[in-house]
């Protein structure tokens, strides 16, 4: 059982909240989950940055264990279970499952081929559940409260809850506990509203990998389906919000350079295609970019999408062929060498 607390997709922020203050509330379920799969081995995967975190967790591991809820003969059952807390160097492909079991393996954190899927052949080809800190912190009220409680709320298809990070032209960015199935707009509305004389602009719905929603999404349920027809995803619940204000050129620029710069640089089209895209980008952010960039921008952005052994070569298209498509001025400008008025 291996519970994921790499958290790096740009905008999430939940995770480690999570971990500085509700440590016992993790450990739980790690412990529930890893009982209710019967292994004998849970492990934390920390992200390096953490070290709050990582020390209050070590903390709140070190009581449970002095209880007796953790080691040899829990409670006289005779069941056994130990955990290992492991912090990462701060690599946002250690977050994939595959790339994380390679690295608490201690090799590169590069991800693996699949199938096998980590729960065939996981660690060390073992076996694994891997799972996300919320995934496996609501298993504990889940438990206590019953699925009726969870699943009281939200959509026909998407139960329950969601812990969303809400970040940008917002007034109280923060993490927001939401039912799946309030809308964009509502969202917005609990996160303070858009900044006073700012018109909305766009929300990335599920964190960096996503394509942005607009105007027409804001009343849209957010749950897994709708995000979907929406052309994006709810990912990991980080919700970006644009205002008029937004360099949409520069936003662009700097996400592409963060996934060019975290590939493992095991497949082609996202090694070479990122790092690509980074320089035709940075030519358009310098207000130098080329007749038929815009082209080849989309070009190269699809044919990276799909050819890849995991998911960060397909998180590279989804924002900048959405803002490009939406936007398209804003590129054009940067093309004749003068910027938008009025845009930072
Ligand atoms: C590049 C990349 C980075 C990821 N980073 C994280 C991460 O930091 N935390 C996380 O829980 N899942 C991350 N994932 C998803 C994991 O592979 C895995 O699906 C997840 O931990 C499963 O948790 P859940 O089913 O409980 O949501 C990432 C996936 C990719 C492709
Ligand atoms: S898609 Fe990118 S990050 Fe993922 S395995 Fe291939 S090269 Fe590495």
């Amino acid at each position: 059982m291996v519970c994921n607390c790499d958290e790096a997709e740009p905008g999430t922020f939940k995770d480690h909240m999570l971990l500085e203050n509700k440590p016992h509330l993790i450990l739980e379920g790690m412990l529930l989950g890893a009982y209710g799969i019967k292994s004998n081995h849970a492990f934390i995967y920390i992200r390096g940055e953490f070290k709050a975190g990582y020390e209050i967790f070590t903390q709140a591991l070190a009581q449970a264990r002095a209880a007796g809820m953790v080691g040899k003969n829990i409670f006289g059952t005779g069941y056994d279970l130990e955990v290992t807390v492991q912090r990462g160097a701060g690599a946002y492909i250690c977050g994939e499952e595959t790339g994380l079991l390679n690295s608490l393996e201690g090799k590169r954190g590069e991800p693996r081929l699949k199938p096998p899927f980590p729960a065939i052949a996981g660690l060390y080809g073992m076996p694994t559940v891997v799972n996300n800190v919320e995934t496996l912190a609501y298993l504990v009220p889940v438990l206590q409260k019953g699925w009726e409680w969870f699943a009281a709320v939200g959509t026909e298809r998407s139960k329950g809850y969601k812990i969303v990070s809400v970040s940008g032209h917002v007034q109280k960015p923060g993490n927001y506990e939401i039912p799946l199935g309030t809308t964009v707009r509502e969202i917005i509305e609990i996160a303070g509203g858009l900044r006073p004389g700012r018109t909305f602009a766009a929300v990335q719905p599920g964190g960096g990998s996503s394509a942005c929603i607009f105007d027409e999404h804001l009343d849209w349920p957010y749950d897994y389906e709708s995000m979907s027809k929406a052309g994006s995803m709810l990912g990991s619940g980080a919700f970006v919000v644009f205002d008029d204000t937004t360099d949409f050129v520069k936003a662009a620029y700097n996400l592409i350079r963060f996934f060019a710069h975290e590939s493992c640089g095991q497949c082609t089209p996202c090694r070479e295609g990122g790092h690509w895209l980074e320089k035709v980008l940075h030519r358009f952010v310098q207000g130098r970019g080329l007749p038929g960039d815009m082209e080849m921008l989309l070009r190269v952005s699809s044919s990276i999408t799909g050819l890849n052994l995991c998911a960060l070569g397909d998180s590279i298209e989804p924002f900048l062929k959405s803002v490009l498509v939406r936007f398209p001025d804003r590129f054009e400008a940067r093309v004749q060498g003068r910027q938008v008025a009025g845009v930072r």
